[in-house]
């Protein structure tokens, strides 16, 4: 497995007073060691695993887990050709950057049979995208899970309960128990309970493990064994990456060193947004799912002394060679405000010979015989060639190949990242209270019980509203 990080489009050598100057980055330096250690203490680590403040960094090292997940996808093998994941956020991100890194964006999964179950991903309650997906799925042939931490959270409850009703209708309350199982915290939640109360098959999501930080656990791998992907390999690779994560010199942790980056970018800088740009299609669940994770965790209002630091990078995902004709122009020449994150394959498992078709059309002859894999190395290079020429600082992750180690251990790559990141700001990354906020506001304006005080701040919201609209009458 090798993945590395070139950072020196980052440097004032390249992009002039965009860039970063060697006092900045001995600033840096520091400020990483600091941080380094301040995360491997705020983990506990004299502790046992499950009472450590944080759990991901433990989960390529989860035996237990991936037995239980491996046991369960082995017995019900051969029995479905279609995966309903019903979640949502850090509870469905995860599975979708893993199944379209390693099988493929969906689209393009067009034939999927018991050896290869079609992954369907319902993390919206839009009502056409639910029916619409219902009308697409067999329920004799497809296999639910209901995937959330809390258990609570509304969109996955109202989703969930949608496919229930949907295979009891079709196959009777038996039959419809037998295709559900359940992801959730081991103990606390309305999900945890109403399995002891269906028996439906369930997994554990580690007390200590947030959503977007659970990809490498049941969360993520085992939606991930159900279509077939080998979580042995996803987790090997996470493990060697872990063991990479906790070296002190930057020049073997590409964590630490990209944290510290993006952390000089951001606050010496001020490159508030960062494009995350994949030149692969099979990584763009994976720019999906890193866009949550640095948005969610980074995203800060108050620091962890309590102070007021409204602080964050906004992570925005575009995908190579595509949106070079879509947002290259606004990069190179719009607001001088964001940092690029290339993110390059070395090597593809087919490089896609190009036809030698002689057309006898200079503009096009030059191609032929050539390969595409080729084609948009040179389209990658070129970008960030344009882009540092414009003094736009950018850097680049680099692959070699986009296989199961490499994936698991680029995933946990950028939670150790984000994990760093949020030592040098000051934050917590780990919780979610603007997320938090939102969701009692929904579950008020659902008239669930306990919520008055939700209920009562969202009509002073809309009095505000209508008061606001009143001022401007007839100005
Ligand atoms: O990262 C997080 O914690 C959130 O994005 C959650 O994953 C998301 O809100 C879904 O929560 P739950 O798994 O409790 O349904």
């Amino acid at each position: 497995m090798n993945i590395t990080f070139d950072e020196i489009n980052l440097l004032t050598g390249m992009v002039g007073e965009h860039g970063l100057t060697a006092t900045e980055i001995r600033e840096g330096e520091a400020a990483a060691s600091a941080a380094l250690a301040s995360f491997r203490t705020r983990l506990q680590p004299e502790k046992p695993v499950a009472e450590q403040t944080y759990g991901f960094p433990h989960l390529p090292f989860d035996r237990a887990s991936r037995d239980a997940i491996t046991a369960y996808a082995g017995s019900v093998r051969g029995r479905f050709d279609t995966v309903c994941v019903v979640g949502i956020g850090g509870s469905a991100l995860g599975a979708w950057a893993l199944d379209c890194a390693l099988r493929g964006p969906h689209p393009v999964q067009a034939a999927f049979s018991p050896a290869n179950p079609r992954l369907v991903i319902l993390d919206n309650v839009d009502p056409m995208f639910i029916s619409d997906a219902l009308r697409s799925m067999d329920p004799a042939r497809t296999l639910v899970l209901a995937i959330a931490k809390s258990g609570a959270t509304a969109e996955t409850v109202a989703a969930f309960f949608a496919v229930r009703g949907w295979l009891e209708d079709a196959l009777g309350p038996a039959a419809a128990k037998d295709r559900i199982a359940a992801v959730t915290s081991p103990e606390k939640g309305a999900l945890r309970e109403l399995v002891a109360k269906e028996s439906y098959q369930s997994f554990e999501v580690p007390e200590n493990v947030g959503g977007r930080f659970s990809v490498l656990c049941p969360v993520g791998l085992l939606p991930a064994a159900l279509c077939g992907l080998d979580i042995e390999r996803i987790s090997a690779g996470a493990a060697e990456m872990t063991a990479r994560c906790w070296k002190p010199d930057l020049s073997e942790n590409p964590a630490l060193r990209a944290a510290m980056f993006h952390w000089l970018m951001l606050t010496r800088r001020g490159k508030s947004i960062q494009v995350a740009f994949p030149y692969a299609n099979r990584l763009w669940g994976v720019a999906f799912w890193f866009r949550q994770l640095w948005a969610e965790s980074l995203g800060k209002r108050v620091n962890r002394a309590g102070v007021v630091v409204h602080t964050g990078q906004t992570p925005v995902a575009a995908l190579g060679t595509t949106d070079q004709h879509s947002q290259v122009q606004l990069y190179a020449e719009g607001p001088n405000d964001k940092v690029f994150s290339f993110w390059a394959v070395r090597e593809f498992s087919s490089p896609g010979l190009i036809p030698a078709i002689k057309t006898g059309l200079e503009p096009m002859d030059y191609l032929g015989g050539q390969t595409l894999a080729k084609l948009l190395d040179a389209e990658q290079r070129s970008t960030a060639a344009a882009l540092t020429t414009a003094h736009r600082p950018n850097c680049t992750y680099t692959l070699d190949r986009l296989d199961e180690e490499h994936i698991g251990a680029f995933l946990q790559l950028f939670e150790f990242q984000t994990a760093f990141a949020g030592e040098m700001l000051g934050i917590d990354a780990f919780d979610q209270p603007g997320v938090e906020e939102g969701k009692k506001f929904t579950f008020a304006l659902m008239g669930r019980e306990g919520f008055g005080k939700h209920a009562q701040s969202y009509r002073d919201y809309e009095a505000r509203r209508e008061a606001a609209r009143s001022s401007i009458m007839g100005t």
